[in-house]
């Protein structure tokens, strides 16, 4: 983390999971637990159906609510998506842009990453870029190409203060779900070398404002290790974030001094 150039996150990235009810009975559960966040940002990405009750429920809290994926489209015949505007209305302020389930189960590209970026930017959400490489990838030894393409395919076409207000998320494909963590050393390089990219191609000024989480089994127990790294500022937290325990001491490790 670095405070005083930018922005720690933690968000929450709910996947297919908890419906309405549940998402009610987490958000009273968790309040009494979360005090101030100081410094640190807290977002919750849940299915879009419990978009509008999610921020009925996180009302007096500075949680923020997000999407898990949203169309590049303004409106038209894609049955089963969702605008970016559709978000915006309800509330969203985030949206998880290419995550790796996306890339691998419907037919995410970088080309369509990209676009969604741009839409959400133009629509005032913030996106949540996912990259990471398999472990194939890793083993071949192309992980820093692989994420270079990945980074600069993303933010194709940005200006620097759109650049800005995107969140890159660095999950290796391995590490998620699998409770197999990157080491704090593999995380922090490979979201140093992010920063490298984007200092190379929008400067430094740029590079040093914007923020750069690691996903990928991050929980209670390696969250403070992980987000001690300087490059790392924030996570994005799948099983993790569906425990308002567990939740909490990521949030709380992330406002340590
Ligand atoms: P995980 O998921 O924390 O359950 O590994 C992270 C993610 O997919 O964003």
């Amino acid at each position: 983390m670095n405070l005083k150039y930018r922005k720690t996150i933690i968000a929450g990235n709910w996947k297919m999971n908890k419906t309405l009810s549940e998402t009610k009975a987490f958000a009273e559960a968790i309040k009494p637990m979360m005090g101030k966040h100081k410094w640190c940002e807290v977002v919750l990405c849940v299915p879009a159906v419990n978009i509008p009750g999610a921020v009925k429920a996180f009302k007096d809290t500075r949680v923020a609510i997000g999407g898990e994926n949203c169309h590049y489209e303004a409106s038209g015949a894609f049955t089963g998506e969702v605008t970016v505007e559709m978000l915006k209305e309800v509330g969203a302020k985030y949206v998880i842009i290419g995550h790796s389930e996306r890339r691998q189960y419907y037919n995410e590209t970088d080309i369509t990453v990209n676009k969604k970026t741009h839409a959400a930017l133009a629509a005032g959400l913030r996106p949540i870029v996912c990259v990471g490489e398999s472990l194939e990838q890793r083993e071949m030894g192309v992980t820093e190409e692989l994420i270079a393409y990945q980074v600069k395919m993303a933010l194709s076409g940005l200006n620097e203060g759109q650049v800005r207000r995107v969140v890159i998320a660095y999950e290796p494909i391995w590490a998620i779900g699998t409770g197999k963590t990157a080491t704090a050393q593999q995380a922090g390089e490979v979201c140093a070398h992010i920063r490298a990219i984007i200092r190379k191609e929008y400067g430094a000024r740029v590079a040093r404002a914007v923020t750069i989480q690691y996903g990928g089994s991050m929980n209670a127990k390696n969250a403070a290790e992980l987000l001690a790294q300087p490059d790392i500022d924030g996570g994005l937290i799948g099983g993790a974030s569906l425990k308002p325990e567990d939740f909490t001491t990521i949030i709380n490790a992330a406002n340590q001094d």
